[in-house]
């Protein structure tokens, strides 16, 4: 569905934040992206959505083709249009809007008033918190709702595969469980899914495939289940030293993460 080749990146002609990056999102797959602060998880992502230039970023080389149209340096709207949404790191959502008028503007560029409506039901559907504070400023709601409220706003374009740039960050584990699982009920209803985290339990609990990123290259990857059981990973990203038993989560979703607790 979504294949990055070869890609290389630049901040202001100077930081090379991606070194050469391959990847692929398989159709109607979770896809998962691990590395550690700077590892240019967020310029990966930036660059498939094309928001690197408001970032003061530049392709350099490679390219990112969505099915079968070249996205590479095309601008934001048309990649919206063509069915890519990302919930960018930071959430940035309109704090002084309500939650409904939030929701609005994530479905602006939707002209479709039937689809719209339908992105509308499918967002509180599975998020109830939003419709019951549609009127509600959306500043005043807690961190975990507002990763919610991020999410759904991305869903109202409709999106066939969706971005997410770290949606754990700064959440209680508690939280960070429900987050997981929204994840794998979005996937569930069709939507593809990238995505970015620095909690490793929580992304690999979910995906089918994972890529750890170390300074802009592809350090390793593979299935989820395989990767989650690595040294490398356990040890970096799992806070396992290699002999411990591996704890269960059980904020995590259980349907995958009982698989590789065994
Ligand atoms: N707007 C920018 N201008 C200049 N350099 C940048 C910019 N954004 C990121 N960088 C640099 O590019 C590299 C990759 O950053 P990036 O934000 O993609 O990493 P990340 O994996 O998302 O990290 P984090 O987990 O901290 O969000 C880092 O060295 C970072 O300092
Ligand atoms: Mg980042």
């Amino acid at each position: 569905m979504l294949t990055v080749d070869s890609l290389r990146v630049t901040y202001g002609g100077a930081v090379e934040a991606v070194r050469g990056v391959s990847m692929e999102v398989p159709d109607r797959s979770v896809v998962a992206v691990l590395g550690s602060n700077g590892a240019g998880k967020s310029t990966l992502l930036r660059t498939i959505s094309g928001t690197l230039r408001l970032h003061r970023g530049r392709v350099d080389a490679g390219t990112v083709r969505f099915e079968d149209t070249d996205l590479t340096r095309r601008d934001a709207g048309q990649i919206v249009r063509r069915g890519v949404v990302q919930v960018p790191e930071g959430r940035r959502i309109f704090g002084r809007l309500t939650v409904e008028e939030n929701l609005r503007a994530g479905g602006m560029g939707n002209r479709d008033r039937a689809a719209k409506a339908k992105a509308v039901a499918r967002v509180h559907d599975l998020f109830p918190v939003l419709r019951e504070r549609a009127g509600q400023r959306a500043g005043l709601l807690s961190g975990g709702e507002q990763q919610m409220l991020a999410i759904g706003r991305a869903l109202m374009a409709s999106p066939r595969l969706l971005l997410l740039d770290e949606p754990s960050l700064g959440l209680a584990p508690r939280v960070i469980g429900q987050i997981g699982e929204v994840i794998a009920e979005i996937n569930r209803q069709g939507t593809a899914v990238l995505l970015v985290e620095q909690n490793a339990t929580m992304a690999l609990g979910v995906a089918d495939r994972a890529y750890v990123l170390d300074v802009g290259r592809v350090s390793l990857s593979g299935d989820a289940r395989e990767l989650a059981a690595t040294d490398e990973v356990q040890r970096l990203y799992l806070g396992h030293t290699g002999d411990a038993p591996v704890r269960r989560e059980d904020t995590a979703p259980r349907r995958t993460l009982s698989r590789w607790t065994a």
